[in-house]
């Protein structure tokens, strides 16, 4: 059994467990305390203050997942905590699932690789059911999320991600169309390919649409930026930190994990998901500083950093959308700019939108989930410093400042227009410190957020 206490609820009915335990177990946040009787074993666990908000609680359930997986059998489970509402006690459903994510390779434990059940007394079995079908079709998500991510760069070449893709599209009812490398060049998606012609890998400019069987639905258009491995291109990277780029797919593995809740709750919007999938390497075919190349909305572009490779392949990624689809909301995730991590850190994604609502409604859904946003300004005081003399436009700019935004003026040439566009970069929140990895690993950035934005979107 679990059950669960605030230090309010802890002191008011402490009296009826055995008098040592209280001098164990106050109920501050993430304490654990197990009391075993002759049939049954109770696990006491720590909600803090009263007052905690719903996300607190949900990081409660993930750490005691985390840490206590090892200990626990698989066996059906009673949950006690009727002071909870029900919010919350789908939180804490949540984050019990998402802290069974097992890194990097071994075998689950039995307890977590059976359906377990939960039980509560002060929840209908048809709510729970509902509870229990939200947190899984989110531990499906964010679990693949972080799992792809994780992965080692040889583990995840293109072939291997777009055989995943293609077998998850089969299973959860997707559309799934991946352009090769003659397909791109025939469509003229010039920026993209630009980054890839210098992989050993076949090109896979991937779409993947979830259709609802509602009528008059809402259409959402996303963008992932899905570089497998960025190690700069000729323009290279410095060695110390670039093993940290197998990081580079976070945009696409946060669509992903959105596509996969979409899927399983069955929501009633469409989703079209584009992943420009390459990676971003040296060899003799990679792309030059200095060269010039014609995007797939007729610009071009001046390359003068092949490191600057994400606002290439996410400028096809985006104009395609727009070009070939109507959307209601248009909002591509990267792992952008290091200039972002500077600026923020691990405490929030920087925003870019041209829609005050979009704006808002993004940062909103950050904080409830914790999967925070800032916004930031897109001025024309910064479209004078990309317009290059041989081309509409050149990938960085010559001055050494504010790079995110930067990126995301560039980002703008490309959305043809679209009314509710909004940018997220996520260089710094997609990977780092984690309750499940002693370095730093995937934290499932994004899933959280636009699962909750697509849920109540309508
Ligand atoms: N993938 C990187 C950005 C990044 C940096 C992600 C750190 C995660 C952590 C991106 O492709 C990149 O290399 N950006 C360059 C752009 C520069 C050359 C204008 C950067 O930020 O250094
Ligand atoms: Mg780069
Ligand atoms: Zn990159």
């Amino acid at each position: 059994m679990f059950q669960l206490f605030t230090e309010e609820e802890w002191k008011k009915t402490n009296q009826n467990f055995n008098k040592n335990v209280s001098s164990f177990f106050t109920g501050k946040k993430n304490e654990v305390f197990v009391i075993t009787n002759e049939d049954t074993i109770t696990y006491c666990i720590g909600l803090g203050k009263s007052g905690i908000q719903d996300f607190e609680v949900q990081q409660v359930a993930t750490k005691f997942s985390q840490t206590q997986k090892k200990n626990l059998l698989p066996a059906s489970t009673l949950l006690e905590a009727d002071f909870l509402n029900e919010k919350q006690f789908e939180e804490f459903v949540k984050g019990l699932l998402i802290g069974t994510y097992h890194y990097p390779f071994d075998k689950s434990h039995p307890f977590w690789s059976v359906d377990f059940e939960i039980h509560t007394e002060n929840v209908t079995q048809q709510k729970l059911d509902n509870i229990s079908q939200k947190a899984e079709a989110l531990s499906n998500g964010q679990i693949a999320c972080q799992d792809w991510l994780n992965k080692p760069a040889n583990l995840k070449k293109p072939e291997i991600f777009s055989a995943y893709l293609q077998d998850l599209a089969k299973t959860h009812q997707l559309n799934y169309t991946s352009f090769d490398r003659k397909k791109c060049e025939e469509l003229g998606l010039g920026a993209y390919l630009s980054v890839n012609q210098g992989s050993a890998y076949d090109a896979a400019f991937t779409i993947l649409e979830y259709k609802t069987t509602a009528n008059n639905a809402k259409t959402i258009g996303l963008v992932g930026k899905c570089v497998l491995f960025d190690t700069g291109g000729v323009s290279l990277k410095n060695p110390d930190n670039m093993h940290y780029m197998k990081s580079d797919m976070g945009g696409a593995t946060a669509v992903l994990g959105a596509l996969i809740y979409a899927s399983e709750m069955k929501l009633p919007v469409n989703i079209i998901a584009i992943l420009p999938i390459t990676d971003n390497a040296i060899s003799e075919n990679a792309f030059l500083p200095s060269d010039v190349i014609t995007a797939y909305n007729g610009k071009t572009i001046e390359v003068l950093n092949t490191d600057a490779e994400g606002r290439m392949i996410l400028a096809d990624g985006l104009s395609y959308l727009v070009k070939n689809y109507q959307t209601d909301l248009l909002i591509d995730l990267a792992t952008l700019t290091g200039s972002s991590v500077r600026m923020f850190g691990d405490t929030c994604g920087a925003l870019f939108s041209n829609d005050e609502d979009l704006k808002n409604l993004l940062v909103k859904t950050g904080d409830k989930t914790n999967q925070r946003l800032w916004n930031l300004p897109l001025w024309d005081v910064w479209k004078d410093d990309i317009q290059s003399d041989v081309a509409d436009l050149k990938n960085i700019s010559m001055k050494p400042i504010g790079d995110c935004i930067i990126a995301a003026k560039f980002l703008e040439h490309f959305i043809e227009g679209h009314p509710k566009w909004a940018h997220l970069d996520i260089a710094g929140v997609a990977f780092g410190s984690v309750g499940y990895a002693k370095e730093k690993a995937a934290t499932g950035f994004g899933v959280q957020l636009l699962a909750d934005l697509i849920e109540n979107y309508h």
